[in-house]
């Protein structure tokens, strides 16, 4: 059930809200009744604390097509994720490969690492996001280290031939990190059959756990330092970090009822169907993007191919920033504006630097909520006449 006091929530891409309600029964039974600390300790709420965290290590790694559970690591987020892989995994002078519709959580740290003369090449996308793959086959002609890879937008829903991208990755020996930020959840994402050499997920979006947890898989031939090293429960006798997994990246205090949250999470997608949360998300918002394009002065960015419900626009004479302010306030409907921690992707769409208003509906979203949003914008379209 939604707060009443949030009525027209249409900012999934951010964080989804509402949660399933046995996400947030699983963050308080963990928090009340579990109380332990995973891995430290045998008294019986340490040991149920382990319990529920290796069962959600292996509902996580079924949802992606991990047969090693133990590759897939618990992280605070997508971007510690993707941290760990680009300052792990690359070395000073080497070259990286990216998207032009990459998120700061990438081009960040490698900005960082070009003070370590780390190489960055950005492969150009169309102008609705979608990969430029002819570039693509001829960037990787060249050695790199790693190919960066977004799966879907999150400016504007575009989803990457990620089958196609992750074949030619393989036939170069270049490994594929996957930022799943957008899509997992909603998109079958077959990690070991796509060969990925990383992927990279937030727990709080799309697969519906609490804020506070993320998802990093790397196969096992790919040996990543650690970010952080510390307590891990285990071969505490030893100064140096273990080096199996998933202990080697999951040092200090697991976020467990984050963990337990995220579990409920992929339940409950697995209950209703991954593939019936997807049609209801991406109707929304096509049908969304279809009125949108008939309102006067209205321009809608839209992908080529939609892999999440992120719809963008700008409206003529109104600065993004502005117009989501006139939406939360005078209709309390709530939508992400600006430049989305994206300005890369924003460039390629041609709206950087003022960016565009969002709408990112959720599985709770309801076609009304929609209906509301449009005639917000009609009434708002009216008074500037
Ligand atoms: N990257 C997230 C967004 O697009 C937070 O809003």
């Amino acid at each position: 059930m939604k707060d009443q006091s949030m009525a027209g929530y249409l900012d999934n891409a951010a964080t989804s809200y509402p949660k399933p309600a046995s996400v947030y029964q699983a963050v308080q039974y963990a928090l009340q009744q579990v109380g332990g600390s995973p891995g430290r300790g045998s008294h019986r709420r340490a040991r149920e604390a382990s319990a529920i965290l290796e069962r959600v290590r292996g509902k996580v790694a079924g949802l992606f097509g991990i047969s090693r559970t133990e590759r897939v690591l618990f992280t605070k987020n997508a971007t510690e994720s993707i941290n760990i892989v680009l300052k792990g995994w690359v070395r000073p002078g080497d070259r990286v490969v990216v998207s032009g519709m990459e998120h700061n959580a990438v081009i960040r740290p490698l900005r960082m690492l070009a003070q370590e003369r780390v190489a960055v090449d950005i492969v150009p996308c169309e102008s609705n996001g979608q990969l430029d793959v002819d570039a693509l086959k001829a960037s990787l002609t060249r050695p790199a280290r790693l190919m960066v890879l977004a799966h879907a937008s999150n400016v504007n829903g575009a989803l990457q031939p990620v089958e196609e991208v992750a074949g030619i990755c393989t036939d170069h020996a270049v490994p594929l990190l996957l930022d799943a930020a957008q899509t997992g959840g909603i998109q079958p994402i077959a990690v070991e059959r796509l060969n990925l050499g990383m992927l990279a997920c937030s727990g709080h979006k799309a697969l519906l756990g609490p804020p506070g947890v993320g998802i990093l898989y790397i196969r096992e031939d790919l040996s990543v330092k650690s970010l952080i090293e510390g307590g891990t429960g285990s071969l505490s006798e030893e100064e140096l970090q273990p080096e199996f997994c998933p202990d080697r990246y999951e040092s200090g205090t697991p976020n467990l009822p984050g963990i337990a949250g995220l579990g409920a999470g992929i339940d409950f997608i697995l209950e209703q169907g991954m593939s019936s949360i997807r049609r209801h998300e991406l109707s929304l918002a096509q049908e969304l993007e279809t009125a949108l394009r008939e309102l006067s002065g209205i321009k809608v960015y839209g992908p080529g191919v939609r892999g999440s419900s992120s719809v963008s626009f700008t409206l003529e004479g109104i600065n993004p920033a502005d117009l989501g302010y006139l939406l939360d306030q005078g209709f309390d409907i709530a939508v992400r504006t600006g430049l989305h921690c994206a300005p890369l992707a924003h460039r390629t769409l041609g709206t950087f630097p003022e960016g565009t208003v969002r709408v990112s509906p959720g599985f709770f979203t309801q076609p009304e909520e929609i209906g509301q949003l449009l005639s917000a914008l009609e009434t708002l379209i009216s008074r500037r006449l």
